[in-house]
Protein backbone atom coordinates (compact mmCIF):
# COMPACT_ATOMS: atom_id res chain seq x y z
CA UNK A 1 0.00 0.00 0.00
CA UNK A 2 1.85 3.55 -0.88
CA UNK A 3 2.16 6.46 1.39
CA UNK A 4 -1.03 8.27 -0.20
CA UNK A 5 -3.41 4.99 0.21
CA UNK A 6 -2.24 4.71 4.08
CA UNK A 7 -3.52 8.06 4.74
CA UNK A 8 -6.84 7.76 2.74
CA UNK A 9 -7.36 4.79 5.20
CA UNK A 10 -6.72 7.21 7.91
CA UNK A 11 -8.92 10.14 6.86
CA UNK A 12 -11.90 7.47 6.07
CA UNK A 13 -11.28 5.98 9.74
CA UNK A 14 -11.37 9.70 11.31
CA UNK A 15 -14.86 10.34 9.77
CA UNK A 16 -16.28 13.67 9.16
CA UNK A 17 -15.04 14.70 5.67
CA UNK A 18 -15.38 17.86 4.76
CA UNK A 19 -17.87 18.09 2.24
CA UNK A 20 -16.77 20.98 0.52
CA UNK A 21 -12.90 21.65 -0.45
CA UNK A 22 -11.99 25.30 -2.39
CA UNK A 23 -8.09 25.34 -3.18
CA UNK A 24 -6.20 28.47 -4.60
CA UNK A 25 -3.93 26.86 -6.81
CA UNK A 26 -1.32 29.04 -6.32
CA UNK A 27 2.41 28.77 -7.25
CA UNK A 28 3.07 28.11 -10.77
CA UNK A 29 4.59 30.59 -12.04
CA UNK A 30 7.56 29.89 -8.78
CA UNK A 31 7.86 26.28 -9.47
CA UNK A 32 8.62 27.78 -13.27
CA UNK A 33 11.43 30.25 -12.07
CA UNK A 34 13.04 27.36 -9.62
CA UNK A 35 13.80 25.44 -12.71
CA UNK A 36 14.27 28.56 -14.89
CA UNK A 37 11.54 28.11 -16.90
CA UNK A 38 9.09 30.12 -18.53
CA UNK A 39 5.91 30.96 -16.46
CA UNK A 40 3.07 28.93 -18.79
CA UNK A 41 5.57 25.98 -18.51
CA UNK A 42 4.77 26.08 -14.39
CA UNK A 43 0.93 26.26 -15.65
CA UNK A 44 1.16 23.41 -17.81
CA UNK A 45 3.16 21.12 -15.24
CA UNK A 46 0.20 22.13 -12.77
CA UNK A 47 -2.85 20.12 -14.97
CA UNK A 48 -1.22 17.03 -13.53
CA UNK A 49 -2.10 18.22 -10.11
CA UNK A 50 -5.37 19.49 -10.88
CA UNK A 51 -5.94 15.63 -11.56
CA UNK A 52 -4.34 14.94 -8.44
CA UNK A 53 -6.82 16.78 -6.22
CA UNK A 54 -10.21 15.90 -8.03
CA UNK A 55 -9.28 12.29 -8.53
CA UNK A 56 -8.36 12.11 -4.67
CA UNK A 57 -11.49 14.44 -3.77
CA UNK A 58 -13.23 11.48 -5.52
CA UNK A 59 -11.52 8.82 -3.30
CA UNK A 60 -12.02 11.01 -0.20
CA UNK A 61 -15.98 10.98 -0.66
CA UNK A 62 -15.47 15.01 -1.19
CA UNK A 63 -18.84 15.76 -2.28
CA UNK A 64 -17.67 19.66 -3.67
CA UNK A 65 -14.65 20.45 -5.26
CA UNK A 66 -13.84 24.56 -5.91
CA UNK A 67 -10.50 24.92 -7.81
CA UNK A 68 -9.71 29.21 -8.16
CA UNK A 69 -8.11 28.60 -11.70
CA UNK A 70 -8.11 32.10 -12.87
CA UNK A 71 -8.80 35.07 -10.94
CA UNK A 72 -10.84 38.46 -12.61
CA UNK A 73 -7.62 40.45 -11.34
CA UNK A 74 -5.24 37.58 -13.47
CA UNK A 75 -6.56 39.76 -16.42
CA UNK A 76 -4.11 42.24 -16.00
CA UNK A 77 -1.17 39.53 -16.44
CA UNK A 78 0.59 39.94 -19.75
CA UNK A 79 -1.50 38.64 -22.70
CA UNK A 80 1.25 35.57 -23.79
CA UNK A 81 0.37 34.53 -20.16
CA UNK A 82 -3.16 34.91 -20.10
CA UNK A 83 -3.35 33.46 -23.95
CA UNK A 84 -1.29 30.10 -22.32
CA UNK A 85 -3.81 30.05 -19.69
CA UNK A 86 -6.87 30.17 -22.03
CA UNK A 87 -4.95 27.46 -24.24
CA UNK A 88 -4.51 24.95 -21.26
CA UNK A 89 -8.21 25.54 -19.96
CA UNK A 90 -9.17 24.38 -23.34
CA UNK A 91 -6.78 21.19 -23.76
CA UNK A 92 -7.90 20.46 -19.84
CA UNK A 93 -11.22 20.41 -20.81
CA UNK A 94 -10.99 18.42 -23.69
CA UNK A 95 -8.33 15.88 -22.22
CA UNK A 96 -10.66 15.27 -18.69
CA UNK A 97 -13.83 15.70 -20.27
CA UNK A 98 -14.91 12.02 -20.87
CA UNK A 99 -12.93 11.02 -17.61
CA UNK A 100 -15.09 13.64 -16.08
CA UNK A 101 -18.42 12.37 -17.15
CA UNK A 102 -17.56 8.00 -16.38
CA UNK A 103 -16.68 9.18 -12.89
CA UNK A 104 -20.30 11.33 -12.70
CA UNK A 105 -18.71 14.50 -12.00
CA UNK A 106 -20.64 17.73 -12.59
CA UNK A 107 -18.23 20.74 -13.72
CA UNK A 108 -20.22 24.30 -12.91
CA UNK A 109 -18.19 27.29 -14.15
CA UNK A 110 -18.51 30.37 -11.80
CA UNK A 111 -17.06 33.53 -12.62
CA UNK A 112 -17.50 36.55 -15.83
CA UNK A 113 -17.31 34.07 -18.50
CA UNK A 114 -18.34 37.12 -21.05
CA UNK A 115 -15.00 38.16 -20.67
CA UNK A 116 -13.49 34.58 -22.27
CA UNK A 117 -12.68 34.17 -25.96
CA UNK A 118 -14.87 32.60 -28.55
CA UNK A 119 -12.68 29.24 -27.86
CA UNK A 120 -12.45 28.91 -24.01
CA UNK A 121 -16.16 29.61 -23.57
CA UNK A 122 -17.24 26.78 -26.17
CA UNK A 123 -15.36 24.69 -24.27
CA UNK A 124 -16.76 25.69 -21.10
CA UNK A 125 -20.13 25.32 -22.21
CA UNK A 126 -19.47 22.17 -23.79
CA UNK A 127 -18.02 20.75 -20.48
CA UNK A 128 -20.89 22.23 -18.51
CA UNK A 129 -23.24 21.09 -20.60
CA UNK A 130 -21.99 17.31 -21.36
CA UNK A 131 -21.05 16.50 -17.49
CA UNK A 132 -24.60 18.17 -16.47
CA UNK A 133 -26.06 15.24 -15.48
CA UNK A 134 -23.38 13.85 -13.06
CA UNK A 135 -24.36 12.48 -9.38
CA UNK A 136 -21.06 12.18 -8.24
CA UNK A 137 -18.54 15.02 -7.34
CA UNK A 138 -19.52 18.54 -7.85
CA UNK A 139 -16.39 20.53 -9.47
CA UNK A 140 -16.41 24.04 -9.62
CA UNK A 141 -14.18 25.92 -11.67
CA UNK A 142 -13.91 29.46 -10.84
CA UNK A 143 -12.80 31.27 -13.85
CA UNK A 144 -12.35 34.83 -14.65
CA UNK A 145 -13.89 34.89 -10.94
CA UNK A 146 -13.63 37.54 -8.29
CA UNK A 147 -15.88 36.90 -5.14
CA UNK A 148 -16.76 41.20 -5.33
CA UNK A 149 -18.74 40.66 -8.54
CA UNK A 150 -20.34 37.49 -7.36
CA UNK A 151 -21.22 39.27 -4.55
CA UNK A 152 -22.41 42.47 -6.20
CA UNK A 153 -24.58 40.09 -8.82
CA UNK A 154 -26.35 39.03 -5.89
CA UNK A 155 -27.28 42.02 -4.45
CA UNK A 156 -27.94 43.49 -7.84
CA UNK A 157 -30.42 40.25 -9.07
CA UNK A 158 -31.72 40.98 -4.89
CA UNK A 159 -32.30 44.83 -5.82
CA UNK A 160 -33.94 44.30 -8.87
CA UNK A 161 -36.48 41.57 -7.11
CA UNK A 162 -37.44 44.14 -5.00
CA UNK A 163 -37.97 47.00 -7.53
CA UNK A 164 -40.13 44.71 -9.28
CA UNK A 165 -42.36 43.82 -6.14
CA UNK A 166 -41.70 40.75 -5.49
CA UNK A 167 -39.72 40.79 -2.56
CA UNK A 168 -39.63 43.49 -0.11
CA UNK A 169 -36.40 44.96 1.72
CA UNK A 170 -36.98 43.18 4.76
CA UNK A 171 -36.62 40.26 2.77
CA UNK A 172 -33.02 40.71 1.61
CA UNK A 173 -31.70 38.57 4.19
CA UNK A 174 -28.17 36.68 4.58
CA UNK A 175 -30.23 33.33 3.43
CA UNK A 176 -31.71 35.11 0.38
CA UNK A 177 -28.41 36.79 -0.77
CA UNK A 178 -26.39 33.59 -0.53
CA UNK A 179 -28.94 31.50 -2.23
CA UNK A 180 -28.26 34.27 -5.53
CA UNK A 181 -24.50 33.63 -5.41
CA UNK A 182 -22.92 31.29 -8.12
CA UNK A 183 -21.94 28.49 -5.72
CA UNK A 184 -25.90 27.83 -4.98
CA UNK A 185 -26.93 25.71 -3.98
CA UNK A 186 -24.08 23.64 -2.41
CA UNK A 187 -22.88 24.45 1.20
CA UNK A 188 -20.26 26.46 1.78
CA UNK A 189 -16.87 24.82 2.05
CA UNK A 190 -15.39 23.36 5.07
CA UNK A 191 -11.88 23.54 4.22
CA UNK A 192 -9.47 26.13 2.21
CA UNK A 193 -6.49 25.03 1.05
CA UNK A 194 -3.97 27.66 -0.61
CA UNK A 195 -0.48 26.52 -1.92
CA UNK A 196 2.68 28.00 -1.98
CA UNK A 197 2.46 29.11 1.43
CA UNK A 198 0.65 32.67 0.60
CA UNK A 199 -1.38 33.78 3.68
CA UNK A 200 -4.69 35.99 2.33
CA UNK A 201 -7.43 35.07 0.24
CA UNK A 202 -6.82 37.26 -3.13
CA UNK A 203 -10.80 37.63 -3.55
CA UNK A 204 -11.83 34.14 -3.44
CA UNK A 205 -15.43 33.22 -2.21
CA UNK A 206 -15.51 36.29 0.66
CA UNK A 207 -18.69 35.14 2.02
CA UNK A 208 -18.37 31.50 1.69
CA UNK A 209 -15.48 31.07 3.69
CA UNK A 210 -16.55 32.65 6.62
CA UNK A 211 -16.61 29.57 8.78
CA UNK A 212 -14.03 27.71 6.55
CA UNK A 213 -11.04 25.80 8.20
CA UNK A 214 -8.07 27.27 6.58
CA UNK A 215 -4.63 24.91 5.41
CA UNK A 216 -2.32 26.76 3.95
CA UNK A 217 0.71 24.28 2.28
CA UNK A 218 4.52 25.78 0.93
CA UNK A 219 3.93 23.28 -1.53
CA UNK A 220 3.81 24.92 -5.10
CA UNK A 221 0.69 23.62 -7.64
CA UNK A 222 2.58 22.11 -9.91
CA UNK A 223 3.84 19.55 -7.16
CA UNK A 224 0.70 19.02 -5.16
CA UNK A 225 -0.42 15.40 -5.21
CA UNK A 226 -3.84 13.30 -3.66
CA UNK A 227 -1.03 12.85 -0.59
CA UNK A 228 -1.45 16.69 -0.19
CA UNK A 229 -4.80 16.67 -0.16
CA UNK A 230 -5.24 13.88 2.26
CA UNK A 231 -2.64 15.45 4.48
CA UNK A 232 -4.84 18.50 4.53
CA UNK A 233 -7.88 16.59 5.84
CA UNK A 234 -6.58 15.04 8.31
CA UNK A 235 -5.49 18.47 9.46
CA UNK A 236 -8.93 19.28 9.46
CA UNK A 237 -10.28 16.52 10.69
CA UNK A 238 -8.12 17.35 13.97
CA UNK A 239 -9.77 21.03 14.04
CA UNK A 240 -12.20 21.71 16.73
CA UNK A 241 -15.22 23.76 14.68
CA UNK A 242 -16.82 26.33 16.92
CA UNK A 243 -19.02 28.01 14.67
CA UNK A 244 -19.01 31.02 17.85
CA UNK A 245 -20.42 28.61 20.46
CA UNK A 246 -17.97 27.10 23.69
CA UNK A 247 -16.55 23.86 23.29
CA UNK A 248 -18.99 20.60 23.68
C1 LIG B 1 -1.34 30.20 -9.94
O1 LIG B 1 0.03 30.35 -10.07
C2 LIG B 1 -2.07 30.18 -11.26
C3 LIG B 1 -2.81 31.41 -11.55
C4 LIG B 1 -2.96 32.42 -10.76
C5 LIG B 1 -3.48 31.48 -12.84
P1 LIG B 1 0.72 31.78 -10.25
O2 LIG B 1 0.84 32.06 -11.71
O3 LIG B 1 0.03 32.81 -9.47
O4 LIG B 1 2.15 31.47 -9.64
P2 LIG B 1 3.05 32.43 -8.74
O5 LIG B 1 2.19 32.89 -7.61
O6 LIG B 1 3.50 33.55 -9.62
O7 LIG B 1 4.17 31.56 -8.29
C1 LIG C 1 -4.99 33.72 -6.89
O1 LIG C 1 -3.61 33.66 -7.09
C2 LIG C 1 -5.72 33.32 -8.14
C3 LIG C 1 -5.58 31.93 -8.55
C4 LIG C 1 -4.94 31.00 -7.90
C5 LIG C 1 -6.26 31.59 -9.75
P1 LIG C 1 -2.77 34.95 -7.49
O2 LIG C 1 -1.37 34.50 -7.64
O3 LIG C 1 -3.40 35.65 -8.63
O4 LIG C 1 -2.96 35.85 -6.19
P2 LIG C 1 -2.06 37.04 -5.63
O5 LIG C 1 -1.90 38.03 -6.74
O6 LIG C 1 -0.74 36.46 -5.22
O7 LIG C 1 -2.83 37.55 -4.45
MG1 LIG D 1 0.26 33.45 -7.57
Amino acid sequence: MDDADALLDRLRLAGGVPRHVAVIMDGNGRWAARRHLPRPLGHQAGMAAVREVVEGALAAGVEVLTLFAFSRENWQRPPEEIDALMTLLEEYIARERDELRRNGVSVRVLGDLARLGPGARAAVDRIVAETAGGTGLVLNLCISYGSRDEIAQAARALAEEVAAGRLGPADVTAEALAARLWTAPHPDPDLLIRTSGEMRLSNFLLWQLAYAELWVTPVLWPDFTRRDLFEGILEFQRRDRRFGRVPA
